[in-house]
């Protein structure tokens, strides 16, 4: 019904007669003349009717996304008409035929870029919202990248295989969504977290290289990286080394960033043991786009004679800190606002001091003599204006506080350049204490192969075993993570008794794993990148949810459809299941469309 995309004219059309389909961006009546924007997905473009001619008065019924056909001969504008704002600003159409395919209502929020509207409203005309440009825009750059993804791992022997949907739960840590057999009253599929088990069957099966664009499930908490539903881009591969697979994470990754956003990514990324990580940046995904560092301050804090700095060193923990550059102007409220936060974030207090030009000043100064104080400000890099932060406690929380109060005042908006800090963290370590401290939960997952020097401390001292696990990170987000994975059955049960897990209970669970193990399993390893995520990176949204076509709220609800909703009795006769008092009736739904 078109001979040409809207966006695709140019002044080389001059003269031509050609047929354009879209939608009624804006119409502006000039007495004489109606001037009408049509949109397509390419661009604009601008329909001239002139009142001598035909169309004229069907032209004059147009409004807002109306669907139209026209047809027309390309004319130059005269250049005072030339807008330079429209890709086909110099030239318009002149219409000859005009087609009504269809009315639209007045939309609910103008299609237009830039548009500042509650996101509920977006979501639940989600079809209108994706007709704005920068919307289709991020459609295109998903597109993009997947093809180009796509065409890469094709290149490198990688053979995209399909795994199920119905399956039986996957150990990523994340609650399942569990889907009810009807021909099996009682028991209930999982829909997977991820293909993880799947694929180890493939690299068992001779598949060698595998790759999917494979959705997930997880019912978890969402924030503005996490979706209940997502995508990865999941691979696997066997006699691959861990240098082998990063090369080929970066590889990809480098062509993305080159050809979409024509950047060049310095290579290799670094790379960094997550306890390092950890002691450097208090973060396990560290942003390195802006600089400082904390700094272990043990030893100094050890020499004053604040009881609570004494108190944590004695009973195993570390004193750490973190220079605020020019931090010293905050207001004593600002510094009460950070105390919270840092309470809030698991510490017991947070002790702050400001170098002054002369001296220090701070509500512990008095236990601290000046040249103390002086040592302590010269490690962290004080400099008069600035603020040390400071908190005392076990390592891990102390490392962990500090880093998240340096991503709040030290933040990348704030001071950091936009260019793409990619880098891996290594060596994890293999296990969690579980919360309660009671026994330990997998760090990635049970699957993950411990580094072979820490493996004569699996049983004795768990908590200290790195496992063979990778992430790569992307200015303080994980863009991916995975590991080597175990591929020997007495190691891989020896893990699950660490994990409490009994050998009826791995059995149960993983029996078709040990069993398949017995058969030749090679050794193999992979990683799984979070599309969405990627994706974001490259657009440089703040939401996952900008990027997909049809997202869930926070509170996983679709807007759209009204899902999750309720089911027929009948639908739930048959599944023999009984909804309890409290659960929703048949025709309700918690976000149904007004
Ligand atoms: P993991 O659980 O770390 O590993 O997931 C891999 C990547 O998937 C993305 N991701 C998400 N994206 C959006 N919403 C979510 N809820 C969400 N959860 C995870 C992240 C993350 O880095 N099977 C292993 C991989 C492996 O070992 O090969 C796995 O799923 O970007
Ligand atoms: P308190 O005696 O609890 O009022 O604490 C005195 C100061 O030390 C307050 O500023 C607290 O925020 C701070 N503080 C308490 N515990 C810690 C800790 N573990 N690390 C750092 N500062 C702390």
């Amino acid at each position: 019904m078109r001979t040409h995309w809207c966006g695709e004219l140019d002044r080389s059309l001059v003269g031509r007669e050609v047929t354009l389909a879209g939608w009624v961006q804006r119409r502006r009546d000039h007495g004489g003349l109606i001037f009408i924007d049509l949109r397509d997905r390419s661009g604009l473009a601008q329909l001239v009717f002139d009142k001598g001619k035909s169309p004229f008065e069907l032209a004059e019924e147009l409004r807002n996304e109306y669907v139209i056909g026209v047809r027309g001969r390309v004319a130059e504008r005269s250049p005072e008409n030339y807008n330079p704002r429209l890709a086909t600003g110099e030239i318009e159409l002149a219409v000859s035929e005009l087609k009504i395919y269809n009315r639209s209502y007045n939309p609910p929020f103008y299609i237009e870029d830039g548009l500042s509207v509650e996101e509920s409203l977006r979501l639940r005309y989600r079809y209108l919202d994706l007709r704005r440009p920068e919307m289709m825009h991020r459609l295109r750059l998903r597109h993009r990248a997947v093809k180009m993804m796509r065409d890469y791992l094709h290149e490198d022997g990688f053979l995209e295989i399909e795994t199920p949907m119905l399956t039986r739960s996957t150990p990523e840590g994340a609650r399942d969504y569990l889907v009810p057999s009807r021909l099996h009253p009682g028991s209930f599929y999982a829909l997977p977290q991820s293909p993880q088990l799947f694929k180890q069957l493939l690299m068992v099966a001779g598949a060698e290289r595998y790759y999917q664009f494979a959705r997930c499930f997880r019912d978890e908490d969402l924030r503005a990286d996490r979706q209940p539903e997502f995508t990865q881009i999941d691979l696997e591969a066997s006699f691959y080394s861990q240098e082998r697979l990063f090369d080929l994470v970066e590889t990809m990754m480098a062509r993305l960033w080159e050809e979409l956003l024509e950047i060049k990514l310095e290579r290799p990324f670094p790379r960094l043991a997550y306890r390092e990580a950890m002691d450097r940046f208090g973060s396990d995904k560290p942003d390195l786009r802006f600089p400082g560092e904390l700094v272990d301050l043990t030893d100094l804090a050890e020499k004053s004679s604040f009881k609570i700095f004494q108190g944590v060193i004695k009973s195993g923990g570390v004193v750490k800190g973190w220079c605020h550059a020019g931090g010293g102007r905050l207001s004593r409220r600002e510094l009460e606002e950070l105390i919270d936060f840092a309470r809030r974030e698991g510490a017991k207090g947070l002790v702050w001091m400001v170098r002054e030009e002369e001296g220090w000043r701070s509500p512990v100064a008095k236990f601290f003599d000046q040249g103390l104080l002086n040592e302590i400000g010269e490690r962290a890099g004080a400099q008069p204006g600035d603020l040390l932060l400071v908190v005392a406690d076990r390592w891990l929380v102390s490392c962990t506080v500090l880093g998240q109060l340096r991503l709040r005042l030290g933040g990348p908006r704030e001071q950091g350049e936009n260019r793409p800090h990619f880098l891996w963290v290594i060596d994890f370590p293999l296990f969690e204490p579980e919360p309660g401290e009671k026994g330990y939960l997998s760090n990635h997952h049970p699957f993950t192969a411990p580094l072979e020097e820490d493996m004569p401390l699996l049983e004795t001292r768990p908590a200290e075993v790195r496992s063979q696990a990778y992430d790569l990170v992307l200015n303080g987000v994980e863009l991916g993570s995975g590991s080597a994975r175990i591929y020997d059955r007495d190691i891989q049960q020896r893990l699950f008794k660490v994990l409490g897990l009994s050998d009826r209970e791995a059995e149960e669970k993983f029996g078709f794993l040990l069993e398949a193990f017995e058969y030749g399993a090679p050794p193999h390893r992979g990683i799984a990148l979070g599309l969405d995520r990627l994706v974001t990176m490259l657009t440089g949204d703040e939401s996952i949810r900008q990027v997909i076509a049809f997202p869930k709220t926070a509170g996983a609800t679709c807007l759209v459809t009204g899902a999750p909703a309720a089911v027929s009795r009948e639908q739930l006769t048959e599944l023999k299941i009984g909804v309890k008092a409290g659960g929703r009736k048949s025709g309700q739904s918690p976000s149904k469309p007004k």
